[in-house]
């Protein structure tokens, strides 16, 4: 079973990008054929700076490979190595109806947040899709927020096999964490490098600290009265750490504990994020030292990814009446 997905090298990646993303790409890697790329094309539609382009593909391979991703068992690459995809793009946007674009709720989102909308922006669903079927994915994990657009690839693969009559393209499904709840950012909005609220995954000692110190609670006074787990950010932080029984613990005091306060809580969830991510930061460390291991990790990869692409999009090229590419 092909499984796929990308990330983007867009910013520091943070809980959120873990929990919702990159904890179910390193389980998946064992369950089949997984194939995970750092989706530097779509960075391009918010990050014109080629020193940080390059810069965030690698500051992401070092984050993969120290979280655990295995590129023995996982092909891992990097996506502009694949340019067979921008052309498959241009094959799929043929068939695909401004309409359906017209409805993405994600770019709806980022033109109300105020980003002035790029022709690259508008069809980056179709680049995803491509992305997707390119390499005939069955599964692709994702975080809710991409949910919409594994749906559009659905649409896409469908139109264009109907269109061309031919069975070029399989139907992706997409999977979500199940695990995972919602990731509060320090301001209890949703976690998002577009919020400026993220607790990114390697930060530890005075910087975690720093940060966790930000994450927004209510005013009560602990000493007085009951605090409501349920209602904050701190608790809910600190359940995607906790066992079952921690976070009993974690209610009861509370509840009960009136000794037990909100910064009480915050030293307990460093305490979580330095013990689950500690030795994973350590590993970054060293390979964000060793540009060149990386480079050659993704360089492998892409070369594997980049044969599967080809046959792809040769048949997709004759399906549509366009020769074999020239070699
Ligand atoms: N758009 C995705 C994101 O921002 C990244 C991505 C690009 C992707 N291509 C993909 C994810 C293909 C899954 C499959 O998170």
């Amino acid at each position: 079973m092909r499984i796929l997905s990308g990330i983007q090298p867009s910013g520091e990646l943070h809980l959120g990008n873990y929990f919702g993303a990159i904890e179910q790409h390193i389980r998946l890697q064992a369950e089949g054929d997984a194939y995970y790329f750092i989706a530097d094309y779509h960075a391009l539609t918010s990050v014109h700076d080629a020193a940080r382009v390059r810069e965030l593909t690698l500051d992401v391979a070092a984050h993969y490979l120290a979280l655990g991703l295995d590129p023995k068992k996982a092909v891992f690459f990097r996506q502009s190595d694949i340019p067979e995809v921008t052309e498959l793009t241009w094959l799929l946007s043929v068939v695909t109806g401004m309409g359906l674009l017209e409805r993405a709720v994600s770019y709806k989102d980022k033109v109300a947040h105020g980003i002035t909308p790029s022709v690259g922006l508008f069809t980056y669903p179709v680049l995803m899709a491509a992305d997707i079927i390119i390499y005939k994915s069955k599964l692709v994990p994702v975080g809710q927020d991409q949910v919409q657009h594994v749906e559009m690839a659905q649409d896409m693969a469908q139109s264009f096999n109907a269109a061309f009559k031919k069975e070029v393209f399989v139907r992706p499904e997409y999977r979500l964490n199940a695990a995972t709840a919602k990731v509060p950012g320090i301001d209890g909005q949703k976690m998002s490098k577009s919020y400026n609220n993220t607790i990114p995954i390697f930060a530890r000692g005075k910087r975690l600290k720093k940060i966790v110190g930000q994450v927004v609670t209510d005013s009560k006074d602990y000493t007085k009265e009951p605090l409501d787990p349920d209602k904050d950010n701190v608790f809910a932080l600190y359940s995607l750490f906790a066992s079952e029984d921690e976070k009993k613990e974690m209610r009861d005091r509370y509840v009960n504990d009136r000794a037990f306060g909100y910064g009480h809580a915050k030293q307990h969830l460093m305490e979580k994020v330095e013990a689950r991510f500690g030795p994973a930061a350590d590993r970054y460390e060293s390979l964000k030292a060793n540009p060149s291991e990386l480079e050659d990790v993704l360089r492998e990869g892409g070369l594997k990814a980049r044969a599967v692409a080809r046959a792809t999009l040769d048949e997709a090229r004759s399906a549509a009446g366009l020769g074999k590419m020239l070699t």
